[in-house]
């Protein structure tokens, strides 16, 4: 039998296969379901700065005939950012009682702030690690990248100072200099980076004439990008790289292993088929090692990218020209 076993942030797990942050991992019931079909670790959802602090403005707006006291307003914002705190601990005790997998917490932010305090509170609780979610889109046509970056930056600092359990990022792939920023958050001591997330994108409903929400469910080609930057970054960096967006099957997984991924995140795959497509892919990537000989998950991972270092054209190549040439040459 092929050994499975891996490590995630320096926290052992037995296999590769982690369930990303989503709905799924929202219930207790549901993160049962995940360990039981055989996943290396769970990520829970997000806990959104952003939405706890609208919903505690949202509470103000509703009390608003009972305030009669400005202290009230900071009172009922409170009350109700504390109300969806308890909620995520409450999930989290559970989780950290009912299951032996490694439990992840998921912050979103978008800024140096009060997050960092939910931070403390769930590693009282045992996260075994946290995941930030980072992204801030940059539209803003007057701010430079170079600043937006070093924003960013300087909260992976305070978090890294805060938190002193194993510290993942969870990032999208639009930066001025992505391979630079990598090297950086070397400098700031995470443990992982996730490549990468995917975003709630806008779409055009033509007949309505109305903004409605793009497809949630990746795509199962939707793995190459991780591809070629786990590829291109892997042997860069000393934190683990995670691959993520568009692991649908056993072989998109071995792809980012061999490439040099330390696990993969799974979402789309679990919301479309169910917890069990993880045993299915446990197995195909379990008869893959045999089928290569392959005794355990280090005797590959990483494999690519080490033979194309001193080439790094196969990972950095854009252009199609050559494509082209040879198709019209057959
Ligand atoms: C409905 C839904 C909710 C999600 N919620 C979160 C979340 O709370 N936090 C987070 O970091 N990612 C969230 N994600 C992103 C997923 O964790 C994952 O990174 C993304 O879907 C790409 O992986 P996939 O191709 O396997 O789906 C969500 C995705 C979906 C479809």
């Amino acid at each position: 039998m092929a050994d499975l076993s891996s490590s995630y942030l320096g926290l052992p797990i037995r296999n590769p296969l982690v369930a990303a942050s989503s709905p799924l991992t929202a219930s207790l019931d549901s993160l049962k379901q995940l360990e039981d079909a055989g996943l290396g670790a769970v990520v829970l959802k997000s806990i959104f700065e952003e939405q706890i602090e609208l919903d505690g403005l949202a509470a103000l707006k509703d009390a608003e005939g009972y305030l009669g006291h400005t202290d009230g307003y900071e009172f009922i914002k409170a009350i109700s950012m504390e109300r969806q705190i308890d909620a995520y601990l409450a999930l989290l005790e559970g989780a950290k009682k009912s299951l032996s997998i490694p439990v992840i917490a998921s912050i979103n932010c978008y800024r140096d702030g009060t997050w960092l305090e939910y931070a403390k509170r769930f590693i009282n609780l045992g996260a075994d690690a946290v995941e930030l979610n980072y992204y801030v889109i940059g539209a803003d046509p007057e701010k430079e990248g170079r600043e937006m970056e070093k924003e960013f930056l300087q909260l992976v600092r305070s978090a890294r100072k805060a938190i002193d359990v194993p510290l993942s990022l969870k990032i999208g792939s639009a930066y001025s200099s992505l391979a630079n920023l990598l090297r950086r958050f070397d400098e700031e001591e995470v443990d992982g980076v996730v490549l990468f997330n995917r975003f709630y994108s806008p779409d055009i409903d033509i007949e309505r004439m109305k903004m409605t929400q793009a497809q949630m469910i990746s795509g199962k080609d939707e793995y190459a990008l991780a591809l070629r930057w786990v590829g291109l970054m892997s042997e860069e960096v000393r934190y683990d790289l995670i691959g993520a967006t568009g692991i649908h099957s056993a072989d998109s997984a071995i792809k980012l292993l061999l490439a040099g991924a330390k696990a993969v995140q799974l979402c789309s795959v679990l919301l479309k088929k169910g917890a069990g497509s993880a045993q299915k892919m446990l197995r195909d990537l379990e008869d893959w090692m045999k089928r290569h000989e392959f005794e355990d998950i280090e005797a590959f991972r990483g494999k690519l990218a080490k033979k194309y270092k001193s080439d790094g054209s196969q990972w950095t190549r854009v252009q199609y020209l050559k494509t082209m040439l040879e198709a019209q040459r057959m």
